[in-house]
């Protein structure tokens, strides 16, 4: 079945992979948010995304939420499942 891109999730988690967040963490935490949103079934509600570099390289890794607008700095493990949990809440 063909994937229907004309859908719009409800937000979108930017994961910072720029080579300084990347070294801090970020490709992982992409990869574990990745991971999480598909075993929790919200792919429909929350993409995950990696960018490059978002300039705030000493305060990576960086995850930004939109539409929110809302900056996440020095991601760890932890507030990743946090975060899914309270974006999820609002689907
Ligand atoms: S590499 Fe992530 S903010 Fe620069």
């Amino acid at each position: 079945m063909m994937k229907d891109f004309s859908r719009s999730p409800d937000c979108v988690f930017y994961v910072c992979c720029g080579s300084k967040c990347k070294k801090s963490g970020g490709k992982h935490l992409y990869k574990q948010m990745k991971g999480e949103v598909k075993h929790r079934h919200l792919k429909r509600h929350i993409q995950v995304i990696k960018t490059g570099c978002t300039d705030r390289c000493k305060m990576g890794p960086i995850v930004a939420v939109m539409p929110k607008n809302k900056w996440y700095l020095q991601v760890n493990e932890e507030m990743t499942s946090a975060l899914l949990d309270e974006y999820s809440r609002n689907k």
